[in-house]
């Protein structure tokens, strides 16, 4: 991550934004009331004005702005900033950075609400190219107990009208989500989901602790054998078009990458290995994971 300014922390983007310039847009998430979600709960939501964002823009020495190829606007979902805003702001990144390739930035569902796909369409052509999109699950009633606020369908229309636009889209769900009680239909939901939509990419997370118990007060959390098992439910169900999966997050005990339709099957043997060894550690598998984001 190139770091120039001073920025209002916790600053997160996406590991594939990990060599991008941040800019920090908006400080905070517009929706910020998801239970499980304890990224911004410190921040009031605002947006920057954009002539701060042009100075410092202009803070960074000549030689280095020829070398920036890829922007990340952050918080929590930048794509919410006003679009006359927003228009000025790709304006101002494709004037002081020559060599910019792509700009990306999160989308809540509240965010994408907020643009038609004419503006969505306006805003890939000054190269907001890649929107990373929080699904979390595919089931209605772990979407209510999480409060998203959006139901599965409502999200499917919205990232439909990204795609329509033209931007790639990169969708997160979360392993454990909804503890033992709804594993199952968490699972099966969440694949039939990615495989209506067939995104660019799609990521799964496992669920941890970060300024989150209220959460985990909600839920049976789930064990590592049983957290594989839902994620070999998710494989074996998992059927897009063309979709890169990956699950490379630190929160991950199993890594999964790989293309759809073409590795399909390779994901679904590591998936059964990986179960299957778990289950010869019987100890292990009954353990609950403990990973926990404690910096800030
Ligand atoms: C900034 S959000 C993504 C974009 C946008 N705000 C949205 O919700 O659509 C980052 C993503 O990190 C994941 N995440 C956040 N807190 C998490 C936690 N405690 N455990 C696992 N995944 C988490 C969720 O998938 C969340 O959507
Ligand atoms: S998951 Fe996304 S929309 Fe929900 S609070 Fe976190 S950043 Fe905001």
């Amino acid at each position: 991550m190139l770091w120039y300014f001073d920025y209002v922390e916790p600053v997160f983007r996406p590991p594939s934004e990990a060599r991008s310039l941040i800019l920090q847009a908006t400080i905070g998430c517009s929706q910020n009331g998801c239970t499980f979600c304890g990224m911004y709960k410190m921040k009031r939501f605002h947006c920057r004005p954009v002539e701060d964002l042009v100075a410092e823009m202009r803070s960074i020495p000549l030689p280095h702005r020829a070398q920036i190829q890829r922007v990340f606007l952050a918080d929590g979902d930048a794509l919410v900033y006003p679009q006359d805003g927003l228009l000025q702001i790709l304006d101002a990144l494709a004037e002081h950075f020559p060599a910019l390739t792509r700009v990306a930035c999160y989308a809540s569902p509240n965010s994408l609400t907020t643009k038609t796909v004419d503006q969505l369409r306006q805003l890939r052509a000054k190269k907001l190219r890649i929107l990373y999109f929080g699904l979390e699950s595919g089931d209605d009633a772990t979407l209510e107990l999480i409060n998203k606020k959006f139901t599965a369908a409502r999200m499917l229309e919205l990232c439909r009208l990204a795609q329509q636009a033209g931007m790639k889209l990169s969708v997160t769900a979360i392993l454990g989500l909804a503890g033992t009680e709804r594993s199952a239909e968490h699972a099966a939901a969440t694949a039939d989901w990615i495989n209506a939509l067939s995104p660019e990419y799609f990521s799964l997370l496992t669920m941890f602790r970060r300024h989150n118990d209220i959460h985990f007060e909600r839920i049976n959390q789930l064990s590592n054998g049983q957290v594989l098992e839902e994620a070999l439910a998710i494989v074996r169900r998992l059927n897009p078009q063309r979709t890169i999966l990956r699950s490379n997050h630190v929160s991950n005990s199993l890594n999964l990458a790989g293309s759809y339709p073409k590795d399909r099957q390779r994901l679904i043997a590591q998936a059964e290995v990986a179960l299957e060894q778990a289950r010869r550690s019987p100890e292990w598998f009954e353990l609950v994971p403990e990973y926990e984001e404690t910096h800030y």
